[in-house]
């Protein structure tokens, strides 16, 4: 399967889109009003050879969480975040949930080259950023640290660096949703203090609403 070739990611989404942005997509702006419009809009998008980042933005900003819509991909374990494949993309993408129970957080990782789209399903979630080390052996550097809160959406990729991602709260729990463009099952984590970086695989904890029962791979360390 060919893989899309995306445009280069041009601003932070912080503030509005730009003026190009409307003039060129303007009268065709997608209508999301459910999980399974996302979905559809997001196969319509990726179909092309060439993704316009900022509506790839816009139409997951646009979903408001509903928890009707994407209960069935919401599956927890007590000791560690779970990753929950919602659409397999036609093999361009993976959309998936991360499920956050109180107080879990991932290892510091980069993005295997791909594209990260992260929206707030329910919940908030704290990104921190890291530059990537100049040596091995450094300390990783914090460049960066965000709250996102419900219905937010974030992007990163390598270009920009490093991130972690942990549900601060002790007594909620948290669920985002992920694209990966191109997907990927193995990227590279790193420990803060030493800069020391190891592969980890990847796997999914239930795939299209279905728990995987056999997956002994999931081996991505918690912390560090
Ligand atoms: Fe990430």
């Amino acid at each position: 399967m060919e893989v899309c070739k995306i445009d280069e990611f041009h601003k932070d989404f912080d503030g509005d889109y730009d003026v190009k942005f409307y003039k060129e997509i303007g009268d065709n702006l997608p209508v999301v009003n459910s999980l399974d419009d996302l979905i559809r809009e997001l196969r319509v998008i990726f179909s092309c050879d060439k993704v316009n980042v900022d509506l790839v933005h816009y139409v997951m900003k646009s979903y408001k969480s509903s928890p009707a819509d994407w209960k069935r991909f919401a599956k927890f374990d007590r000791f560690r975040y779970t990753r929950n494949l919602v659409d397999h993309g036609n093999g361009r993408y993976n959309l998936m949930t991360l499920c956050w129970g109180e107080g879990h957080g991932s290892a510091i990782h980069d993005h295997a080259n791909s594209h990260c789209f992260m929206k707030m399903l329910q919940g908030s979630l704290e990104e921190i950023r890291f530059a990537w080390p100049k040596e091995e052996g450094d300390r990783l550097r914090e460049i960066g640290r965000k709250e996102l809160k419900l219905n937010d959406v974030a992007y990163i990729n390598d270009s920009i660096g490093l991130h972690r991602v942990e549900n601060p709260s002790n007594v909620d729990t948290a669920i985002s949703l992920h694209l990966y463009c191109p997907p990927y099952n193995k990227c590279t984590v790193f420990n803060q203090n030493t800069g020391l970086k190891s592969t980890s695989t990847v796997t999914f904890y239930s795939a299209f609403g279905k728990r995987i029962k056999e997956n002994k791979e999931l081996v991505e360390p918690e912390d560090n």
